[in-house]
């Protein structure tokens, strides 16, 4: 069977945006509109598997929802939402809960990653997460999904249980008339390497929003002055530019700053050394603080703009999330009928 292509992804209201999220996802999403029905979604549920504090979550939620509008996304033609709005995600969730082994939830590297040695207090909605990923596309019966290659074991995970729920229920899913296939094996539309932004003070760790220094990464709030004055200050080696992408191997900082570079002019790393081939790094700072700066400071100046008005980004969850939830409710209706859950 075939399904209408819709393109779904979320992102996490954790607090600093920064030029890694922006080239790795939002620009992404921004694009996508062109080609697909979008559903952008600010995982606010996936946001409390690790302590938040109130005070700062709809700081947080309304902060990675004004990054959307001000990148761009068009939130009339295509749905943009935060999770907890829409009681279906975590209701499907629960039902995937069933539907997804132990074994599967076991070998997820992230839950690994982020519960660290101290497994025992780790919550039981972060061992969740990944089935409520899957609801969160899956609720929509998305086709697409833009992720970083961190999330790809996810998404192997949400075909694996839309392909688990097809079958166990196949001959529910028949009797009511729902065709052969209910759920659609999800496709990752995954981002390719010029998109992984690393810190500006070490070229091998990826620019994270964690990081102690701020000098580490460029966020999607600093000003002109700041976002030069962390580019004039990124970690360099004293070597001038190469003319080909094989001459930055082994130097991860040079590496990192032309990939920002090349992904900030929409070009590619082979391009943009055509252009800065021998140059010394004082050269190529000036171009990427002007090329940066002529970018992002439009982005900064709409989301202060927009921080200022809550209300209308208020209005733009709102009306996102009764969109969505229309949506969702019929998926839901269907799961209720295909499971034998009794229902209004
Ligand atoms: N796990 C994703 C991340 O941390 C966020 C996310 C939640 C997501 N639900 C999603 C991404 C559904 C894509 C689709 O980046």
């Amino acid at each position: 069977m075939a399904f209408k292509e819709l393109v779904f992804s979320g992102v996490q209201p954790t607090g600093n945006l920064h030029l890694g999220n922006y080239l790795g996802a939002i620009t992404r999403f921004v694009a996508l509109q062109a080609r697909y029905d979008c559903i952008y979604c600010v995982v606010d549920m996936h946001a409390i598997t690790v302590w938040q504090d109130p005070a700062e979550l709809p700081k947080n939620t309304r902060e990675v929802t004004a990054a959307f509008l001000a990148c761009g996304i068009d939130p009339k033609r295509n749905i943009v939402f935060n999770q907890s709005q829409v009681a279906e995600h975590a209701e499907l969730a629960w039902v995937f809960n069933c539907v997804a082994r132990m074994g599967w939830l076991n070998r997820m590297t992230q839950f690994k990653e982020k519960a660290g040695k101290d497994r025992e207090n780790a919550s039981v909605g972060l061992y969740a997460y990944p089935t409520l990923m899957a609801a969160d596309i899956l609720a929509y019966r998305a086709t697409h999904v833009p992720v970083g290659e961190d999330q790809k074991q996810h998404l192997e995970l949400t075909r694996d249980i839309a392909q688990k729920f097809n079958n166990d229920f196949a001959v529910s899913i028949r009797d009511h008339g729902h065709g052969d296939v209910f759920f659609p094996l999800t496709e990752p539309l995954i981002s390719g390497p010029a998109t992984r932004v690393m810190s500006l003070r070490d070229g091998t760790k990826k620019m994270s929003k964690s990081d102690p220094s701020d000098y580490s990464r460029i966020n999607l709030t600093d000003d002109a002055d700041t976002i030069a004055q962390k580019i004039r200050k990124a970690k360099t080696d004293p070597e001038p530019l190469p003319s080909e992408p094989a001459g930055l191997k082994k130097r991860p900082e040079a590496e990192n700053l032309l990939g920002i570079y090349a992904a900030l002019a929409d070009s590619t790393e082979e391009q943009a050394l055509k252009q800065f081939a021998g140059a010394q790094f004082s050269t190529f700072k000036t171009a990427l603080v002007d090329l940066a700066v002529a970018k992002l400071e439009p982005v900064a100046a709409e989301m202060k703009r927009l921080s200022a008005d809550p209300g209308h980004v208020d209005e733009v969850l709102a009306d996102g999330g009764a969109r969505a939830q229309a949506i969702a409710a019929e998926t839901m209706k269907a799961v209720k009928d295909i499971v034998g859950f009794v229902r209004r």
